[in-house]
Order: C-alpha cells, then structure tokens, then sequence
C-alpha cells in the first residue's frame, strides 16, 4: 500500500527504514522523502512508525 502518493513511498519502504533503525519523523522523512509535498500522509506514516516501533 502506498503511504505517500506524492513520493510513491509505500508501507514496506517505510517498515525496511525503521528496521534498518530509523525511530523519528524525521528519519523517515530524510530516508524516504515522504512528506515532502501535501503532507497528507504523515498522520499513516506517524502511526506505522509507532507501531513498529512497539513491535521491536
Ligand atoms: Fe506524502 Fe503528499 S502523500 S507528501
């Protein structure tokens, strides 16, 4: 599923990015780019990372 239409940034890009060690907004934002334009995306990308976050 996609998370950022503007940047094509999907869920599993998102989810390999917080593997890989990213724990804020503003990780994602600099690893994927998302967020970058409409900004509606950020409340998903915000609570996909919250709960990885919980799971790791
Ligand atoms: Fe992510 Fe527009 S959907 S910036």
């Amino acid at each position: 599923m996609y998370v950022c239409l503007c940047n094509g940034v999907t869920d599993k890009k998102v989810k390999e990015v917080i593997q890989e060690g990213a724990t804020t907004m503003r990780e994602l934002y600099k690893e994927t780019n998302l967020g970058s334009q409409c900004g509606k995306c950020c409340q998903c990308a915000k609570k996909i990372l919250n709960d990885e976050l919980i799971n790791i």
